[in-house]
Formats: structure tokens, C-alpha cells, sequence
């Protein structure tokens, strides 16, 4: 007999949170997409009352989603209940996650409410959110330091209103996983009616802890739903990471003896599109979605593989997304075969039009490099100039010209709601003339915090990617362009994030 574990991803919300990680609608839309292809239980896709943007996202990922659970989060008022509800309405299955924190800190310094006015409070807000949707996520935010007398107190009258989920926070990542295991046992075997929820970990990975801990709330503390994001994105040091709770458990289910819903083949088209998405870059060593993370390099390791692949390899690259098929396609590969191939990768484009200009850019790329690879097809696909929603700035041509000794020029075509305009610059090396001569037209005075550039395939006919995040006016948001020339993916990313910064509405923190 085995039990299920319900694995809940919050990339969407928690993840967002990270500064600069903010994502546009569309963006969040195509990646509770790939999380629906995961098959991931429950998807956190915002907190509808923190801007207009979010509402807007979590409605259309509600509308759009049908095999996973849909979820906001709200704080525990009647208004940001109300409105986590309204942008609900379309999900085939909906769940509000309504938040009170309950350590002492928090109480006194924060929120400046006595124990008890926060105790009341959680009651109604629960009472409130179950009248408006059958599936309420209670969480006492900062609970695993808070005083375990008064948590088991709130934990038992929110179930009483009828919480169906208790999530217990570790809010700053302060826990060690023995004693989060405990902690979440103690609480389950002191609350009276625990056994009407459904118990809930959610770590925070300041000690780099929250997969330890995650998965200790679930073995010695009997939790059965892990929050999590796709490649540990969140606050600070991040969230518990979805593919290595996911992993931990499918290799070891021998221990954990436990089932999940998850189809772990999509997971490197997640990590890789959230990375994208944002411009967090996945470090090569990292479990499971690292470039490295099955890699063998040293002949020792290399011999075994050869003889059997179980002697250093405990889960199959395959298994987990990474193709072995690694030059896919060339110049005079076809249409059907690139959709195919998409399929394959586990990319659903939206509509036939950006499957047409995914093609489009395909052949382009195919002109002048020999050989596609899947990570150049998944880089093109993300490219914002194929993906993205109706864009105020885009592409059209550029020339540069640098020479040792001489600073570099460059002119830039481009489109501002449809009209050609071009810009002329010097700079210091090509990108930053290039960068400049768009910005004697847009005047952003937008500041840049990121520029990064990563080449695609490892060789230098690789198509560079490059990431630019802009901050201005309290906002941040990312741009990502793709091409072989660095100067001109800079470019696209650059009006990319230009155009976000239009878009972009003002939000209240989930945590304030
Ligand atoms: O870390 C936390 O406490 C949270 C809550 C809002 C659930 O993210
Ligand atoms: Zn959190």
C-alpha cells in the first residue's frame, strides 16, 4: 500500500517573488501550461489581489488550465479572498490559499496584532474563503517559529471552518530537517481534527535545507503535499526545487513509499523555460537540470557507464527530459518535422501563428548553422520575439561596425507600435552602442541590473541568448533574445524588456 503525495508548485507566486524574476501574463500562462504537461497537482499561479497583472494572470491560467488544481493566494481579509475567488471563476477545480502569520515576531513587530485578534482573524478568513470555493490552503506564515501551544490552537479552528489543506511554513529557512519532521508530527498528533486535512510542507532554502526539510516534513512528519518551484526559484535563496523533490522520491521510492501524479520527462523543458523566462541561470552542478548533472567526465566513471550505466547513474537522463537525440534537425528539415520535434521537447506553441514564426526563425537559424540542437530550439521558442504578446518595440535590422583602436558605431532598425524608426550610437564595445543608439529613441531612462549572454551549444556557432533586466520606477522586468549574433540578440532582448516595462502594473508584497 502506498499513499500519494500532492505535489503543489508555486513557481508562479513564491518564485515570482524573486526580485527580478517577475513574469508578464503570457509567460505565466505558457508555463502552467508546461506545469499541466508535468502534471503537476496544484498550480500557485499568483496572488490575484496584488495588482491588476496578477489578477489578470491567475484568471487566464484558471480559464485555460483544466487538468490541474488552480490557486491563489490572498491574505486574510474579505477582499483579497473576494478577489482570488473572482479570478477563479473559470477553473475546473479552484483553490484559495489564504496566509496569517503566527510566530510571535511577526505578530508583535508586523502585523501589530495580539495573539488572539490574529487567532479571529484566521477563523473568519477561512469561514469567508469557504463560502466562495470548497478547497481552502490554510498557512500560519513564519509557523515553524511560532510558539507550538498557540499554532496547534489557530491549526484546529481553521479546520474547524474547513481548511481542506494545512501548510506549515518555513518562512526564513531557519529549520534542520530532524526537527521539522518533528515539528510537523507534533503537530499532527496535538491537533484534535488533523486528520480532516490534508498536512502541507513549504521551505524556505536559506540553509540550503529545503529539500532536506520537505522531505522530512513528508517521511517522519507524514505531510502529503510538498510546495515547491521548478528550479528552486524563489526569495533569497530560493524555494524547495520541484525536480529534486520529484526525483528524490521516484528514485527512492523504495523509503519515501510514495506515488505521485508527476511526468517527470517534461521537467528539463520547465527548468529551461523558467529559466529563460526569467534569466536566472540553472548552475551546471545543479541536480537533475544542470548541464552537468549527467555528465561523466572522469575515465573511471566513463569505463563503468560503458560496461553497465547503473554503476554511477542512478536515475536515466532520458527519464527526466534530457534528449539523447542530440542533433535534431537541419536546413532541409520540413515543417512537420520541426512540430514534431517541438512536440518531442515538450513545447505546445500557442497558436498556429507563433508556431508559423517559430518555423520561420527555424529556417533562418538553419541558413547559417549546420547543425540544430534541442537546446537551440527550445532557445527559439522562448525567444520573446516569437512568443511573447503584442510587443511595443520589435526587431528589424541592425549594422555595427568595430575596429581595434576605434569605438565602435552602430544603427539600429526598429519597430515602435508597428513604425520603423532607427537609431544611430557610439559606444563602448558593440552591444553597448547598439543598446544606445535604440535608446536616442525610447529615452527609457530605465537602469540596467543584468546583462547576461550564455551560448546556447557550446561551440562558437552557437547561437548566443542573452538576457537583459531593466528596473525603473520600482519595476523590474527581463528581456530574453536568441540569435548567432551576440549584438543583435542583446538588441532583441533589450526592446523585449523595454516593452514589459510598458506593460507592467505596480504589486503589493505577498510577505509586507
Ligand atoms: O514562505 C511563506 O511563508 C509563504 C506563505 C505566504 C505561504 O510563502
Ligand atoms: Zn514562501
Amino acid at each position: 500500500m502506498t499513499d500519494k503525495l500532492i505535489i503543489f508548485d508555486t513557481t508562479l507566486r513564491d518564485g515570482e517573488q524573486s526580485p527580478g524574476a517577475s513574469m508578464t501574463r503570457d509567460e505565466k500562462l505558457r508555463i502552467a501550461r508546461q506545469l499541466e504537461r508535468l502534471k503537476v497537482d496544484v498550480i500557485e499561479a499568483g496572488f490575484a489581489a496584488s495588482s491588476n497583472g496578477d489578477f489578470e494572470a491567475v484568471q487566464a491560467i484558471a480559464n485555460a488550465i483544466k487538468d490541474s488544481t488552480i490557486c491563489s493566494l490572498s491574505r486574510a481579509n474579505d477582499r483579497d479572498i473576494s478577489r482570488a475567488a473572482e479570478a477563479l471563476k473559470g477553473a475546473n477545480s479552484a483553490r484559495i490559499h489564504t496566509f496569517i502569520a503566527t510566530s510571535a515576531l511577526h505578530m508583535e513587530k508586523k502585523l501589530r496584532m495580539s495573539p488572539e485578534q490574529v487567532l479571529e482573524q484566521a477563523k473568519l478568513s477561512v469561514r469567508f474563503a469557504r463560502n466562495l470555493v470548497a478547497d481552502v490552503e490554510f498557512s500560519p506564515e513564519d509557523g515553524y517559529r511560532s510558539d507550538v501551544d498557540f499554532l496547534c490552537r489557530v491549526l484546529e479552528a481553521v479546520i474547524n471552518e474547513g481548511a481542506t489543506t494545512i501548510n506549515v511554513p518555513d518562512t526564513v529557512g531557519y529549520a534542520v530537517p530532524e526537527l521539522y519532521g518533528n515539528f510537523i508530527k507534533t503537530l499532527r498528533e496535538r491537533v484534535p481534527n488533523s486528520d480532516k486535512a490534508v498536512w502541507s510542507v513549504h521551505c524556505h532554502n536559506d540553509l540550503g535545507m529545503a529539500v532536506a526539510n520537505s522531505l522530512a516534513g513528508v517521511k517522519i512528519g507524514g505531510a502529503r503535499q510538498v510546495e515547491c518551484t521548478i528550479n528552486g526559484l524563489g526569495e533569497r535563496a530560493g524555494n524547495c526545487s520541484l525536480e529534486e523533490i520529484v526525483m528524490a522520491v521516484k528514485t527512492r521510492r523504495d523509503y519515501f513509499q510514495l506515488d505521485m501524479n508527476i511526468d517527470p520527462k517534461h521537467i528539463v523543458a520547465a527548468s529551461r523555460m523558467v529559466s529563460q523566462t526569467t534569466g536566472f541561470v540553472v548552475q551546471p552542478n545543479k541536480a537533475v537540470v544542470g548541464a552537468n548533472a549527467f555528465a561523466h567526465a572522469s575515465g573511471i566513471h566513463q569505463d563503468g557507464m560503458l560496461k553497465a550505466r547503473e554503476t554511477y547513474e542512478i536515475m536515466r537522463a532520458e527519464d527526466v527530459g534530457w534528449s539523447s537525440n542530440k542533433m535534431v534537425l537541419g536546413k532541409l528539415s520540413g515543417r512537420n518535422a520541426f512540430k514534431q520535434r517541438l512536440q518531442d521537447l515538450g513545447v505546445q506553441m500557442e497558436s498556429e501563428a507563433d508556431t508559423n514564426a517559430a518555423f520561420a526563425r527555424f529556417k533562418e537559424l538553419a541558413d547559417g548553422k549546420s547543425e540544430i540542437f534541442d537546446e537551440d530550439i527550445l532557445a527559439l521558442v522562448s525567444d520573446d520575439s516569437v512568443t511573447h504578446e503584442q510587443e511595443q518595440y520589435g526587431f528589424v535590422s541592425l549594422s555595427q561596425h568595430s575596429e581595434t583602436g576605434e569605438r565602435p558605431r552602430a544603427s539600429v532598425v526598429f519597430t515602435v507600435d508597428g513604425k520603423e524608426v532607427r537609431g544611430e550610437s557610439d559606444g563602448n564595445g558593440p552591444v553597448d552602442a547598439s543598446l544606445k543608439a535604440i535608446e536616442t529613441h525610447v529615452k527609457s531612462g530605465a537602469e540596467m541590473v543584468l546583462y547576461s549572454v550564455n551560448a546556447i551549444s557550446g561551440s562558437t556557432e552557437s547561437q548566443g541568448e542573452v538576457t537583459v533586466r531593466l528596473q525603473n520606477s520600482g519595476r523590474v522586468v527581463n528581456g530574453v533574445g536568441a540569435d548567432p549574433d551576440i549584438v543583435v540578440a542583446s538588441a532583441k532582448a533589450y526592446l523585449s524588456a523595454l516593452s514589459k516595462l510598458q506593460s507592467k502594473s505596480d504589486r503589493v508584497a505577498a510577505q509586507g
